[in-house]
Formats: structure tokens, sequence, C-alpha cells
């Protein structure tokens, strides 16, 4: 059996033992073969089997059907946020900025062409997500671009907004709660926090995009081409695949993206009340409760060396990764997917003992 502590490190992140110990044994020995699934080629049975059945598992967890295609491309979300403008930017694209990585996905659209910020919360240090009422948004927009889990700042949106052509950076909550990507037009997200380990990005584009498509420089950076090669212009993250099919076999067996939505509230619920209850000792850093995230639980301690104190201590009783991002400070505690109810629960019990001892 595997030492493993709770590790709430924001990406790369935690994965289900489970799925780390298959995938071990497939980089070995992949099904008794003699040879590991990192050691073939991408072109031969073996790996075509996992893409297919790891594309298909993804549509039917996240109940797509014909009118998406899924791609596992590597390069990261901010390649997909740089792709985006690259590919549908023609006249001008609306980005709600609710935090550090949709400021970024603007920026990398300004490079492209005309970025319209339909409302930021900056002014704030992204304290918050602008409500939808206060969203100034433009009529003819090629897309409208939205961050729904700000991992930084440790907000989300509730619900996914409308809009007939929604790109979203779910990076920091894929598959972490059921999502409508049926309604959207292009859904990403580096694999690093709830789906497996970096180097794959997830992306799912509505198939109507492709005659919207500009003509890029390269196949490689083309979504029509990469969805007619299988994902495979060039060589793909093979390993990095296998290890994605292998979360979506343990989401099924976990009860699928609803049941991890409940275990997920459960789990952020423990902390969060352990900062409403501590009389101000914890200061949670989101000024909306509503819009606090479930992955990313982000608080305040009195003091820095109050904080250096608590995750030193934590550390010793194996509880790592909870630094805070250095432009918010504080803690930031993630709880993707993988991170059982007991790692929270000792979370929970730690800050409730830290905060006695030092109030
Ligand atoms: C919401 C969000 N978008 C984009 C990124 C950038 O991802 P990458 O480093 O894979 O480019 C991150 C990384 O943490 C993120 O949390």
């Amino acid at each position: 059996m595997s030492h493993r502590i709770f590790n709430f490190s924001a990406g790369p992140a935690m994965l289900p033992t489970e799925v780390l110990e298959k995938s071990a044994t497939a980089l070995v020995d992949y099904q008794g073969k003699g040879f590991g699934i990192a050691e073939v080629s991408h072109r031969g049975k073996e790996f075509e089997a996992v893409n297919d059945e790891a594309n298909t598992r993804c549509k039917q967890l996240l109940g797509l059907g014909d009118t998406h295609d899924v791609l596992f491309l590597q390069g990261g979300a901010t390649m997909f946020f740089t792709l985006i403008p690259m590919n549908f930017l023609h006249t001008s694209a609306d980005y709600l900025v609710g935090g550090e990585w949709s400021k970024k996905a603007v920026s990398a659209g300004k490079d492209v062409g005309a970025i319209n910020v339909v409302a930021t919360s900056e002014a704030s240090n992204f304290d918050h997500s602008p409500a939808s009422g206060e969203w100034k948004m433009s009529d003819k927009a090629d897309y409208f671009h939205v961050c729904t889990n700000e991992t930084v700042h440790g907000h989300r949106l509730p619900t996914w907004p409308k809009h007939p052509n929604l790109v979203v950076d779910a990076s920091s909550e894929f598959m972490s709660r059921p999502h409508p990507v049926k309604d959207c037009a292009f859904v990403y997200g580096g694999a690093q926090k709830n789906l497996g380990p970096s180097g794959v990005v997830l992306a799912i584009v509505r198939k109507d995009l492709y005659p919207k498509q500009k003509k890029t420089l390269s196949k490689l950076w083309s979504f029509k081409d990469q969805a007619e090669n299988k994902s495979m212009v060039n060589t793909p993250p093979t390993f990095g695949v296998y290890i994605l099919l292998e979360i979506f076999r343990w989401l099924e067996v976990q009860g699928g993206l609803a049941a991890m939505e409940k275990r997920n509230a459960t789990k952020a619920g423990l902390i969060y009340s352990v900062i409403d209850g501590s009389n101000g000792f914890y200061k949670g850093t989101v000024s909306n409760k509503e819009q606090r995230s479930h992955m990313n639980l982000t608080y305040k301690l009195p003091s820095e060396e109050l904080t250096d104190e608590f995750i030193k201590t934590a550390a010793k009783s194996e509880m790592v990764g909870l630094k805070g991002y250095r432009t918010v400070g504080g803690i930031r505690a993630s709880a993707y997917n993988a991170m059982p109810v007991e790692g929270c629960q000792a979370l929970a019990q730690f800050m409730k003992d830290f905060a006695s001892k030092k109030s």
C-alpha cells in the first residue's frame, strides 16, 4: 500500500490512488503484453482503443451527443485561450474578467483582435465575479469567454451563463459537477486539477464552429483538423490520455458527475463552516458567499506569521499544498475530485484546533 498524504495543491494536484496504481501497472506491463502503454505507437491498436474509449466515456459523463467533438491535446489551458481567438475572433469577442485567469485570457485575445471586457472585479482584487446584471454585452460578439472557477481567488459562477457562443475555461472545475457542455460552443481545461497529469488538455468543440474557423498557420492549431485526425495531427500525450481514461472509469464508479457534485459540496461545506464559525479568526477571501468555490477554498489568518505557522504545522500532520497564491496570500486548500472527504475532515479539525490555541 502506497504512503499517501492529503495534498491540497492547486495543480498539478492529487489524483485518486486507484487511478495511479492502475496507471502505474499499465506503464510497465499493459494488459500482460510485456510492454507499457507509453511505449507503443499512437497509431497502433492498443493506443487507438484507449483514445476511443476515453472519447466515448468523456461524452457519456458530460451527456454529449454528436453535436460536439472531444479533443485531447497538449499545450495547457494557456495555449487554448491563445488558440481560441486565433481561430474564432473575427470582429470582436466578449470576455468576463473575474480573476487572474480570465484576465490572462483577455491579454491573449488582445494580441489577436478586439476584446470587449463585459465586466471586471479587478478593483476589488477579484474578491468576487461581477454579477450578470453588470455585464455590458456587445451585440455582435463572435463568442463570450468566461472562466467558471477562478483557481487563484477561490470563486466560481454558481451556474454557467447562457450565450449562443459560450466559451468556457473550466480548468479548475472540470467534471467536479454536471456541466451544461452541450449548450456551449467550446469548453476547455488543463487536465492537471481534476482530470489527470499536466500536459493534456481536454477540449470540447461544437462542430458548427468549424465553418467559422479562420485559416490557421498550421493544422496543429486548427480544432477542425485536430478533430478530423482524432487529436493526432502529431503524436498526442499518450500516457496522459491513458490516465484520463482511468479517471473517466473512476468517475463512473463514483456515481458520475452528480455524485461528485454532492461529495464536493460536503467537502467544501466542512471547511467553510469552520471559517464562518471561527469568530473572525479565519476570513474567507470571497466577498460573495454564493460564489465560493467548491474546488479552491481560500481564506486568511490574522497575520502572516500565523499563516506560516499554520502551513508548517499542517505539513507535520500530513496536509500539504496549502499556501495561497502570491497575489492573494493566506491559505488556499484545493479539494478537487480526488481529495477524499476524510482529507477535508482532517483539515477542518486541524483549523478548529489551531484557532482555539491561537485566539
Ligand atoms: C482556470 C485556469 N485557467 C488556465 C490555467 C493555465 O493552465 P496551464 O498552465 O495549463 O496553461 C490555469 C492554471 O492553473 C487555471 O487554473
